[in-house]
């Protein structure tokens, strides 16, 4: 840092420096308060309070699927801390990557994550990586096969932008959004409301959406049909971070019981838990349940709730437009969370 550059007004979370950031339960509680609260006084101190911790330094972006929020965010947050970020497509303007361990590699796949990771670790001095799930497997997809070949061989820290069961950045922005918007967790309501789509889609925005809400101490409602709502597995991870930090879980089926005295209705679709890796049967059992999305009428049960969605949503399928469109939908201060989430993060990493 030079005399010229701006000094950070902030103090980082030192316990992260060096870190990677692969799940929020990588963190204690304290640690997460202490991100969101960083992040909240980084806003209001202004885009360069956090100074230039990466001012020579180059993070790569390693997308192995489609993104707009976290690309652009991530990008824009390696800047603004005076870094390079040096995104790669896999697949598009790279080599197609494999990651399985002992492929004969005949086929289409040209380069191996075993090589990849650590020669871009040369080059980079912090990797964030996607990489959507196989859903073939919920036992497969929950031992992250591309996600962990990328921490086991990367020789610099590793950011999850969104793996096969945890999108841990976006769990941060939504976290600094609820305490924006109720201004604390303790004793608030929040629900985690499942939703029809055309498609099967992760379990990693409602997974890491639950983690943290509950290692924040929110009262968290889940609600989806029976064949959606989390299995046993999922629900004892749940169950025990509700225990750590204070808040409570409960799980239901009935679409109304969620929107019942709710301070934030978040929306998500994901894949069912009864029948992962069938996706015919999914999509049939879905049929059933067209009227899992949000509307007003829906809304107004709630203690004057807002509406919260990661991004891209489909509008008239997940929630109608008149929610969307409306004053209690907060998606876009949402999706902006992530920018400066992702700078708090960053520079606690490198500070
Ligand atoms: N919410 C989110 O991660 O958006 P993108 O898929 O566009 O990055």
């Amino acid at each position: 840092m030079t005399n010229l550059d701006p000094q950070p007004a902030l103090v980082p979370v030192r316990s992260l420096r060096g870190r990677s950031f692969l799940s929020t339960s990588d963190l204690t509680s304290a640690e997460l308060y202490q991100l969101i609260d960083l992040t909240i006084a980084g806003k209001s101190a202004g885009r360069h309070s956090l100074g230039h911790p990466l001012a020579g330094r180059g993070v790569g972006l390693v997308f192995f699927n489609p993104s707009l929020r976290t690309r652009a965010s991530m990008v824009m947050a390696v800047a603004e801390l005076g870094g390079q970020p040096v995104p790669l497509d896999i697949g598009a303007g790279t080599w197609d990557l494999e990651h399985e361990v002992g492929v004969v590699m005949n086929g289409s796949k040209s380069e191996h994550v075993r090589e990849a990771v650590p020669v871009l670790s040369q080059y980079v001095d912090a990797i964030g990586v996607r990489c959507f799930p196989a859903l073939k497997s919920l036992k497969d997809d929950r031992q992250e096969p591309v996600l962990s070949a990328f921490a086991e061989y990367a020789q610099v820290p590793v950011i999850n932008l969104e793996s096969a069961t945890a999108h841990p950045c976006q769990a941060l922005a939504d976290m600094v959004t609820i305490r924006e918007q109720l201004g604390g967790f303790a004793g608030r309501k929040v629900s985690l409301v499942w939703a029809n789509h055309p498609k099967v889609l992760p379990h990693a925005v409602p997974s890491s959406f639950a983690m943290a809400a509950l290692q924040c101490g929110l009262d968290l409602t889940i609600a989806a049909p029976p064949e959606y709502l989390p299995d046993a597995n999922w629900q004892e991870q749940l169950e025990s971070a509700a225990r750590v930090a204070g808040g409570s879980l409960r799980m239901t089926s009935h679409l109304r019981d969620a929107y019942e005295g709710a301070q934030v209705i978040y929306a998500k679709s994901w894949a069912s838990t009864r029948h992962y890796g069938d996706l015919e049967t999914d999509l049939r059992v879905r049929r059933h349940y067209g009227n899992w999305q949000v509307t007003s009428e829906l809304m107004n049960q709630t203690n004057d709730g807002v509406f919260m969605h990661c991004l891209p949503v489909r509008r008239n399928v997940v929630v109608a437009d008149e929610v969307l469109d409306g004053p209690r939908s907060i998606v876009v201060q949402q999706a902006a969370n992530r920018l400066a989430a992702q700078k708090a993060l960053l520079a606690s990493i490198f500070c």
